[in-house]
């Protein structure tokens, strides 16, 4: 029997892509699921795609930018099952287009999405997460690992995640639960994927297909590894680690490729 048999994990944003092969991974490892997301058809979907490997998935509609809304999303969990175990705060929206071209909202809507959509649910399940001693994971990117032209409130809003990862280790020391920080690598995306423009539009991203791009099962798998092996920082790219290495020793070095290939990587992020 697996040891997470009856264990409750809510995952955030978790109607498609990346959080959505997160829920089906714990589902096929026993946890009892809640799945979260804005719109109630993409979650009805997603419940019933995970239901063909474990019945125990629910869905709670809500937006985790809204305070009141992340507290109602953690009191259904307790409400349903009685104990919270793990959360993953997986939301996250990216920009696209330099701080000159970019209105001031998207900083804010960036930052609402992942920064306060990440913070307000922690808050909230934190007490109940020390009483399990269970897991608080932050869905990261390698773009929060180093500030990259044209993503910069992407890039900002990731790298706050992690001083917030850092400082609950910190405080948390002794009550031993895990905190987890994931530096996710470029990975496929589900249809319709959006980003924010930098005049405030909403715009979808082009589907994704190259032997460099990740499959949301391969993330799915290494969130699950390092909720196991209750690891801090997970990072899933090659470019992913060497940048993290380089940019410890060498952030001159790293700024120099970075500047080198800045139109190259202007072209990826379509
Ligand atoms: N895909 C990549 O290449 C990549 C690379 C590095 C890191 N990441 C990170 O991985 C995470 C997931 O990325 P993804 O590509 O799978 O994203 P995605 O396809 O855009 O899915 C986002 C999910 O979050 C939900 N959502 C968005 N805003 C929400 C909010 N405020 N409250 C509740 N639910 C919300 C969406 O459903 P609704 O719209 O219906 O609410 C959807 O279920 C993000 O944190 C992202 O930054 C992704």
């Amino acid at each position: 029997m697996s040891a997470f048999k009856g264990k409750v994990a809510i995952i955030t944003g978790s109607s498609r892509g990346i959080g959505k092969s997160i829920a089906l991974k714990l589902a096929k490892e026993g946890f009892h699921i809640i799945l979260n997301g804005r719109n109630q058809d993409r979650l009805d979907k997603a419940k019933l795609e995970i239901e063909k490997v474990n019945l125990n998935v629910c869905c709670f509609c809500c937006d985790v930018s809204d305070e009141e809304e992340s507290k109602k999303l953690i009191d259904f969990a307790i409400t349903q099952y009685g104990r919270l175990d793990i959360l993953i705060n997986n939301v996250g929206v990216s920009n696209r287009g330099t701080i000159l071209e970019s209105k001031p909202e998207v900083y804010k809507r960036v930052f609402e999405s992942n920064f306060f959509g990440s913070v307000y649910p922690t808050i909230f399940a934190l007490p109940d997460i020390k009483k399990q001693k269970g897991s608080i994971v932050f869905i990261s990117s390698v773009a929060g690992i180093r500030g990259l032209p044209s993503l910069g409130a992407y890039c900002s809003s990731k790298m706050a995640i992690r001083a917030i990862a850092e400082s609950i280790r910190i405080e948390e020391h002794d009550s031993g639960i895990h905190v987890g920080l994931i530096y996710v690598g470029r990975t496929e995306i589900e249809h319709n994927k959006e980003s924010i423009a930098s005049d405030g539009a909403t715009v979808v991203l082009e589907d994704r297909s190259s032997k460099f791009i990740q499959s949301t099962a391969y993330v799915a798998n290494k969130v699950f590894l390092n909720i196991k092996r209750r690891k801090f920082v997970s990072t899933l790219s090659n470019i992913g680690k060497i940048n993290l290495i380089l940019q410890s020793r060498f952030p001159m070095l790293v700024e120099k490729i970075i500047i080198r290939s800045s139109k190259k990587f202007k072209n990826g992020l379509k």
